[in-house]
């Protein structure tokens, strides 16, 4: 099924794509041409990701700027160190270097809302990439997976191997929430407290720490800003030592890799033993690091989104507002407090020990050796 969607996929890029084949992508930045093919396509697009300190953004901007080379386009590949002031500096860079849509996944959107208008006042297109930028009618169209159902993936998959439905518990479980800045975050949460919470009100989930959020608004009280590691290891230990004593965790809600990642370190320098003591642990992101804590037993699952699937998908999205053609989108219930944002929603999967080579190593995602 992937692989014939991979296909299909790669056959409506081809065909979209040949009539660009030729143009040159060397021109200079903001040159003017008189390039015939220009009235096709090309141009220069910008794209701004958040930073290089995490795996998939580098796969995604790797992926994207290739493609829409590949189809003729100039680009302007930028990363902010998740800085909203840097992202800020690029975007007003591609802007003054006549960028003609600007694809944007951004760390922190408030900060961007005088450079949107900018964009929009200069008649540029603003593509959303993997997060909306909230609280403004400067954005044209969004690309992403559904990320509410990453966090009913990774919420579905706690209930099933507690076995709560068939009411076994009660279970110790800790909860963590991503960026408060990110709009995906609150999505993400609410997905899996959907499902978990019901479990904490009947007393068959127990959160020791007392950091369960109250409300689905309340979800920032446990975010982990900017998705950082290491502060998700010290939360982690932090209430392991404070409510832990000599009982044990049995399940952590962790949004993505990266917690995650700093979650098990936190378990690991608390003396948890795979095999006997270890809790269930979730993730998202399919990072080779933690596909590897997934191997050793140290992570449960990952919502795997494949990446390559979203820069195609924005790509063409890009090709498409960039010809004047119908824009490919199959949702329009993605709301940013101003607009309804129409939105192509890709499909995220969960992926589990046995399933790493048949689905990640398989379809090309990772290759085997960085498994070793
Ligand atoms: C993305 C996740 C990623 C997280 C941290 C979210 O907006 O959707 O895939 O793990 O940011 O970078």
């Amino acid at each position: 099924m992937a692989k014939r969607k991979i296909i299909a996929a790669l056959a409506a890029m081809a065909i979209g794509f040949t009539v660009l084949a030729g143009c040159s992508t060397e021109r200079p930045v903001g040159t003017p041409t008189t390039d015939p093919t220009e009235a096709a396509g090309g141009g220069l697009i910008g794209i701004t990701m958040p930073t290089k300190s995490l795996e998939r953004w580098n796969n995604d901007g790797a992926e994207l700027d290739r493609l829409l080379k590949e189809a003729g386009y100039q680009t302007q590949l930028d990363y902010a160190d998740n800085k909203p002031e840097e992202q800020v500096k690029q975007l007003e860079n591609q802007i003054n270097s006549g960028a003609k849509v600007l694809v944007i996944a951004s760390i922190e959107s408030k900060a961007l809302l005088p450079t949107l208008q900018k964009a929009a006042d200069a008649g540029i297109k603003i593509l959303a990439y993997d997060r909306l930028l909230m609280d403004t009618p400067n954005v044209d169209y969004y690309a992403t997976f559904d990320n509410e159902k990453v966090g009913t993936l990774q919420g579905t998959f706690l209930e099933e191997q507690l076995g709560l439905k068939e009411g076994k518990g009660p279970f110790s479980l800790e909860p963590f929430a991503g960026s408060p800045d990110d709009n995906n975050a609150s999505l993400f949460f609410k997905g899996a407290w959907d499902i978990l919470n019901p479990y904490v009100e009947s007393g068959k989930l127990v959160v020791k720490s007392g950091k369960a959020p109250k409300t689905l608004a309340d979800w920032t009280s446990i975010g982990i800003l900017a998705w950082k590691t290491e502060t998700a290891q010290s939360e982690m230990e932090n209430r392991l030592n404070s409510f832990y004593g000599d009982s044990k965790v049995d399940a952590v809600l962790s949004p993505n890799d990266s917690l995650a990642l700093g979650i098990a370190q936190a378990l690991e320098s608390k003396g948890y033993k795979v095999g006997s003591d270890w809790p269930l642990l979730t993730g998202q992101d399919a990072d080779v690091a933690n596909v590897k804590n997934i191997l050793a037993g140290k992570q449960s699952m990952t919502v795997w989104k494949d990446t390559r699937e979203l820069a195609k998908q924005a790509a063409k999205m890009v090709d498409q507002i960039i010809k004047g053609q119908t824009v490919d989108t199959n949702n329009n219930t993605y709301k940013n407090n101003n607009k309804t944002v129409p939105t192509y929603l890709l499909d995220p999967q969960t992926v589990v020990q046995d399933q790493v080579q048949t689905v990640l190593v398989d379809s090309g995602f990772i290759s085997a050796d960085k498994l070793k």
